[in-house]
């Protein structure tokens, strides 16, 4: 969501912070601002809409100095505008903050302030979080924040800058993430890796309830109790050119393309494909574990709900053990049923979703085992959870989740073979077998992005149709799920996911003319059941399309085939999802929409 970068040092912050605002823009936002200390004055520059407009705004009314904050604002209190827009600042001007995530009881603090004289000038929970910090200011900033920092209910993760302290810059957590880094010529702070990566690998992650003092000498962490705390850096070493669009003319598009690779990688992180083997020591589970297990629990949000549900699947199907994937904001409030011998997965690219975060840590609270799939180093779900399974997609960028959805499900369908080798229910040939397949799975996939133009073609006669449906049964039906989602979000069209089976009980009534139907079709245990669904939204006016391996003249003659190539079907659905991704993604081009960036989406989702 928000986007938090600052510096200390001995160059102009500006230009430091406008591009690091550049790489946070991924996240999603609607202003943006930035504050700097100048000769003893916090002077602040906001400007509503794209980051350029802050940059003209700097251009022609400029502003300089060696310590600043920055900030790309997503509204949550109060509309998108200039006076909403980061950094507040206090009543006396003394403080500039920037503020991710939500203050619950902002409310309810604002009106105590009121009735204390403060005058204010914004809608914004953070403006309550600045005049708070300004009124109790005890001289002292940290000495205010162990004041102020308890009054606050909700998440947060703040930087401030403080005019009698103009070396430094101070921040603070609680949900949403903060890291600092050294380079530069001094120190940087921000609320992800790419702003500062530029500038610094080795990266200290702010915990729950710490507070930094940021100088250009270095970083001072406390705990919420003021003990100083020792903190050890993490090496990132992501390629910076991955935040780049190398010649692609959106990161979606180069990130779907990244997929043969980042399969191929996940894959050999977690397998040894030449012994075709699983490499024991990067396994959640151990052969004692995995017979004892009795119960997992998959939880996630949106894209990784729906690689946990494929994961769900294989689990069950393959290890012949019960696994259920929740989605987490249910699950959070459910009071959930937590059982003696149950182990939790929480699955998340970017390991900072409010919701997976909160399932994560009541799953802890319950004594249960929690092993994170996570695809950010050093991450809140990565450092909380138990044990790690890091997905090695690379950063993420566009806000459409495509190469992390992909190493997700296959990590899953990699712990679903080892499980169901450790469990009885696969000889250890036939589980060489199956790696051998997956191994398969990366070329195949390089294979179907050669023939995009189909896709493209399609959608270039198909992008005015009204609704689209996804069906499929069994694994497709949740690779149905995830199209849907892909479609809606980027090209804004009403898309639906539906068992197929399901199409008869209701929604065929919303089948007519204009209406696309696109069957999932790689699971050949179900293919004639969905098929001949497939042909009853055709004749009732549908346009369909089947996406599957080896299609039979019957259905070629009846339908656009998108055909995948010949892959063991249990992995299949990886394949599935690329060409669903690409039409989302040509479907949107089509549209003009903004896909890197669609309307009111962000990448990370760090409040409810
Ligand atoms: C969709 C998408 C979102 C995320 C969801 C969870 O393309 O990206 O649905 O999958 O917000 O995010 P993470 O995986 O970061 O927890």
């Amino acid at each position: 969501m928000c986007g938090i970068i600052g510096y200390t040092g001995d160059r102009d912050c500006v230009g430091i912070i406008l591009r690091g605002l550049e790489r946070l823009e991924y996240r999603g936002y609607d202003s943006a601002g930035l504050a700097v200390l100048e000769d003893g004055r916090v002077d602040i520059r906001k400007a509503q809409g794209r980051l350029s407009n802050l940059a003209e705004l700097v251009k022609a009314s400029p502003v300089r100095g060696n310590i600043g904050i920055g900030h790309t604002r997503w509204a949550t209190h109060g509309e998108p505008s200039y006076i909403n827009a980061h950094p507040h600042a206090d009543a006396n001007q003394r403080l500039a903050i920037v503020h991710n995530g939500v203050i619950e009881n902002s409310y309810t603090l604002r009106q105590g302030l009121a009735q204390k004289g403060i005058a204010f000038i914004s809608e914004t929970d953070t403006e309550v979080v600045a005049q708070l910090l300004g009124y109790y200011h005890t001289g002292e900033m940290l000495t205010t924040l162990y004041r102020v920092l308890p009054m606050l209910e909700g998440s947060f993760a703040l930087a401030i800058l403080d005019r009698e302290r103009p070396d430094t810059i101070y921040c603070a957590r609680k949900g949403g993430p903060l890291i600092v880094g050294r380079g530069a010529g001094g120190s940087l702070i921000a609320s992800d890796i790419p702003a500062i990566l530029s500038y610094s690998r080795d990266i200290f992650f702010l915990g729950e309830a710490e507070i930094g003092a940021v100088t250009p000498e270095g970083v001072s962490f406390y705990d919420s109790l003021g003990n100083p705390l020792e903190k050890t850096s993490v090496h990132i070493d992501w390629d910076i050119d991955a935040a780049e669009k190398d010649g692609y003319p959106h990161f979606m598009l180069k990130e779907i393309h990244q997929q043969p690779k980042v399969l191929e990688e996940t894959l050999r992180h977690y397998v040894d494909m030449e012994k075709l083997a699983v490499r024991r020591e990067r396994m959640p589970f151990t052969p004692a574990e995995a017979k004892a297990l009795r119960r997992l629990t998959l939880i996630g949000c949106g894209t990784a709900y729906y690689a946990g549900l494929m994961g769900q699947s294989l689990i069950r199907r393959l290890a012949r053990l019960r696994a259920d994937c929740e989605i987490a904001s249910e699950f959070r409030y459910s009071e959930p049923l937590i059982e003696a011998d149950e182990a939790f997965i929480a699955i998340s690219q970017s390991g900072e979703t409010l919701d997976t975060v909160a399932a994560l840590r009541l799953a802890k609270a319950a004594g249960r085992p929690v092993i994170a799939l996570c695809n950010v180093i050093g991450s809140t779900v990565a450092r909380e959870a138990d044990q790690l399974m890091y997905t090695l997609a690379g950063p993420e960028i566009a806000v459409a989740s495509t190469k992390a959805y992909s190493a997700q499900a296959l990590t899953l369908m990699i712990l679903a073979l080892d499980l169901a080798h450790l469990r009885g229910h696969m000889t250890t040939a036939e589980l060489k077998t199956a790696l051998r397949a997956l191994g398969e799975i990366p070329g195949q996939a390089e294979r179907l992005l050669g023939q995009k133009e189909r896709i493209q073609y399609f959608a270039s006669r198909h992008f005015n149709c009204k609704k689209i449906f996804f069906i499929g049964r069994l694994e497709d039906y949740y690779l149905a799920m995830e199209a849907a989602l892909k479609q809606k979000e980027i090209s804004y069209i009403h898309s639906e996911a539906y068992s197929a089976g399901e199409l008869k009980h209701g929604p065929l009534a919303l089948i007519e003319e204009g209406a696309l139907v696109i069957a999932l079709a790689t699971q050949s245990r179900v293919l004639d059941k969905t098929m001949s669904n497939l042909l009853e939204a055709k004749a009732r006016g549908g346009k369909v399309v089947a996406v599957g391996q080896s299609p039979t003249p019957e259905l070629l003659a009846a339908a656009e085939v998108w055909e995948l190539p010949a892959a063991d079907e249990r992995f299949a659905p990886l394949l599935g999802a690329i060409p669903m991704q690409l039409f989302a993604y040509y479907m949107a081009l089509q549209l003009g929409r903004d896909i890197d960036k669609p309307r009111n989406l962000a990448k990370s989702v760090t409040v409810e």
